[in-house]
């Protein structure tokens, strides 16, 4: 059986899902797979951070989580520093779920580059750092023979990066199109039942699929970060976020979307990325398409891409984009890859 002790930075939505997985689960895991994963240090800006080399209960931290409080959890230690938990402790898989900043990357950027430069590997759901600082993380993992797990950053647990880069990539990727934000796919869905913008938008608050600013799913900057990741590690394209021409859809109206209705058309917040012979085109647009499209039947918080291959033409997954347990099972399949890597 082997152990594997991960430190998780941030205990929002994604980190409490995996909490639950890993409660209601680690039995199977341990009997599939011989793999054991104990959580041994947990670090919030709201209730501080706790380490307990023996583990942690994901249980335990659940029902602290809902008291408000940490007080009642017994653990050796309370007042190290994120920095100290990352590099002294004896983690050797930094889960990195703080905060969305698509701007700076920040204060990810400097616990991965903490966690590389302790040798720990990273597995993370945090689409800033790997949309703007991949290429250079990935190098100092690969020096170092450490592994980056990114599946969570895009449609949530539903494998839109591990199919494409283990199965895919082989086929040549010549282009990705799809519904990349659960958020935006919501309101526009609920719009169509004629839910204001702004009550559905609090729903999908409600249900946790925004990000902690909104903005980032309705000025389509969260779809946009993930065309530039999969533009970047999946077709060898070094984009970045300035070279995504970006439209949201917070100026739509219920009119806008009744009148694409009475057209037999339904609007989509498209994420899109072409190679072609003389560069590239990448854009989030939000779109109107007829009802018969194949995404156009896509609705609510679930996701959906189509990618086009040299040999294959083109394949589509679809599947939950966000969502607490959806993303939570995105780190699991990270921390199996990882365990596949080191058996
Ligand atoms: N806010 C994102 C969404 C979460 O709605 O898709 C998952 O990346």
């Amino acid at each position: 059986m082997k152990t594997y002790r991960l430190a998780l930075i941030g205990f929002g939505n994604v980190g409490q899902g995996l909490a639950q997985i890993l409660h209601e689960r680690s039995a199977f895991f341990a009997e599939t797979y011989n793999a054991r994963f104990e959580v041994v240090a947990i670090c919030t800006l709201s209730k501080g951070n706790l380490y307990h080399p023996a583990g942690l209960p994901p249980q335990t931290l659940l029902e602290g989580q809902s008291a408000g409080s940490w007080a009642k959890i017994h653990a050796d230690h309370r007042d190290w520093s994120t920095n100290e938990v990352i590099v002294n402790s004896n983690a050797d898989v930094i889960v990195e779920l703080s905060y969305t900043d698509l701007e700076t990357a920040e204060p990810a950027l400097t616990y991965m580059r903490a966690a590389l430069g302790a040798g720990k590997h990273i597995i993370t759901a945090n689409k800033g750092p790997v949309a703007l600082h991949y290429p250079e993380m990935l190098a100092t993992a690969r020096s170092k023979n450490l592994q980056i797990g990114v599946e969570g950053t895009v449609m949530s647990g539903t494998p839109a990066i591990t199919l494409a880069m283990d199965s895919l990539m082989g086929a040549g990727v010549t282009k990705a199109m799809g519904i990349l934000n659960g958020t935006t796919n919501y309101i526009l869905t609920q719009m169509e039942h004629n839910i204001a913008y702004a009550d559905a938008l609090q729903e999908a608050q409600e249900k946790g699929y925004a990000e902690a600013n909104p903005s980032g799913d309705v000025d389509g900057y969260d779809a946009a970060a993930k065309v530039v990741i999969i533009a970047n590690l999946l077709m060898g394209l070094p984009l970045t976020m300035a070279d995504i021409d970006r439209k949201g859809i917070s100026h739509l109206t219920l009119d806008d979307i009744q009148a694409a209705q009475n057209a037999n058309e339904r609007w989509k917040l498209i994420g899109s990325v072409e190679k072609h012979d003389s560069g590239f085109t990448a854009s989030v647009q939000p779109t109107r398409l007829p009802v018969s499209h194949p995404l156009a039947g896509v609705a609510g918080a679930t996701n959906a891409i189509t990618y086009t291959t040299d040999l294959l033409g083109d394949i589509t997954l679809i599947g939950p984009g966000a969502g607490r347990q959806e993303t939570g099972y995105a780190i699991i399949e990270d921390l199996l890859a990882l365990h596949r890597q080191q058996s």
